[in-house]
């Protein structure tokens, strides 16, 4: 029999698998990848069934083990919560309804050669899976028996990944495509109709300079973004005192405040309060929720800034500055979006104010990377309170 001459040398397995089918089961029970066959007795559990479930039941991974007739053998927990429907010694073909992996299990069976496939989950979550479903043949001596050893990847976390990027090249180039446009129509204009009007000609550059230097701050803010996630593994070290940092914010935002007619308060301890931290990361995402307030809250007339030392739910010591407005708030369904990037609640309001909506994902970076995070409470018609959580370390 051909089998037998090839059992001798272990046929043409690849190495890697006869030596891992060789220390699992001894030397006799290797045997080279054929076609499937039929093992011998149909509806007793398969002799390996225990061995088999033992070591998948260690993997990380979804596994599923099918005998010749794709009944199942074994499976681990990772593979019911993708198929709750598995049982042991049912027909495989029967629970798994996805018809890829039902095809790619035909294919594997008939031919004798793994397969990969990738299919699409909807109930409970939208998850996308890869499977690869692989014959082995074990020869238990008394008869033939083979196997389909089906592993799953996950691979919904990568696209998801793959998602925001796309979405996030789509929202840039629309965001650099507005001001662009803008500055076309006014060079055409100016070159065309518009030649001789000099009140024309100063008005449309005035637009012209707001328009580029829009692009010029997406630009900057994208990079900056970009910059805080690069070194987001490398926490910043430097010691920053909180009070002064907060009143050059408050400072430096008095003409804006001064403009909407809004009165910033302040309210810092006269003690020092200093986190580990990079000042002008931590200056920036201050800046942008004081602006915040400033711009969708000026009709509340008053903004608070407070420092002040507390305690996370885990009882460890952080400072806190909470800025508060009292302007129409935000409402509820809005709140788990804000910091992601270039979201806004009203678009054309925040377009009108020279924004782009990536200053709250900006803020959320730069606490990610100190160790902290941004919570934000808001109530529709009562202004809205955005805190920056720091962790303050004891012992120095
Ligand atoms: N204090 C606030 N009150 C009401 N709405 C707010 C407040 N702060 C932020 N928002 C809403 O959240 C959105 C996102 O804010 P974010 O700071 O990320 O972007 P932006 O201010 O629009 O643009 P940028 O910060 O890039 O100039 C804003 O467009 C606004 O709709
Ligand atoms: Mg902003």
């Amino acid at each position: 029999m051909a089998d037998d001459d090839q059992r001798q040398d272990g046929g043409d397995r690849p190495g890697r698998l006869r030596g891992a089918w060789r220390a699992l089961f001894g030397e006799q029970d290797v045997a080279p990848p054929g076609r499937m066959r039929v093992s011998a007795s149909r509806n007793a559990p398969h002799p390996r069934a225990l061995l088999i479930e033992q070591l998948i039941g260690g993997m990380p991974g979804a596994a599923i083990v099918l005998d010749s007739d794709t009944r199942v053998i074994a499976f681990n927990a990772a593979a019911a919560s993708i198929a709750p429907a598995l049982r042991s010694g049912e027909p495989a073909l029967i629970t798994l309804r996805m018809p890829e992996l039902v095809d790619a299990i035909r294919r594997a069976g008939k031919t004798g050669e793994p397969q990969r496939v990738e299919f699409f989950e909807r109930v409970p979550l939208d998850r996308w899976f890869e499977a690869f479903v692989t014959p082995v043949e074990l020869d238990e001596g008394t008869g033939a028996s083979s196997i389909l050893m089906m592993t799953f990847n996950d691979l919904t976390p990568l696209r998801r990944v793959e998602e925001m990027r796309a979405d996030f090249i789509a929202n840039a180039s629309h965001e650099l495509r507005t001001p662009l446009a803008a500055l076309l129509g006014f060079i055409e204009t100016l070159q065309g109709p518009a030649k001789n009007d000099v009140a024309a000609r100063e008005k449309f550059l005035g637009i012209m300079q707001q328009q580029a230097a829009r692009m010029a701050r997406l630009i900057d803010d994208l990079l900056s973004l970009s910059r805080i996630e690069l070194n987001a593994h490398l926490p910043p070290s430097a010691a920053v005192d909180l009070a002064p940092l907060v009143r050059q914010v408050a400072d430096g935002l008095q003409t804006l405040a001064r403009d909407r007619q809004v009165e910033i308060v302040m309210d810092a301890p006269e003690e020092p309060l200093v986190v580990r931290g990079d000042r002008d990361e931590l200056i920036r995402a201050l800046e942008n929720l004081v602006e915040n307030a400033l711009k969708y809250g000026a009709a509340g007339k008053r903004v608070d800034i407070t420092l002040s030392q507390a305690k996370t739910r885990g009882g460890l010591p952080e400072a806190r500055i909470a800025v508060r407005d009292h302007g129409p708030g935000i409402a509820p369904e809005h709140l788990p979006r804000l910091t992601e990037r270039f979201y806004r609640v009203d678009v054309a309001d925040s377009r009108s104010q020279g924004g782009t909506g990536l200053g709250l994902a900006l803020v959320k970076h730069v606490l990610a990377r100190h160790g902290g995070r941004v919570s934000i409470e808001s109530k529709r018609g009562d202004g809205a309170t955005f805190t920056m959580h720091l962790p303050l370390r004891t012992g120095e």
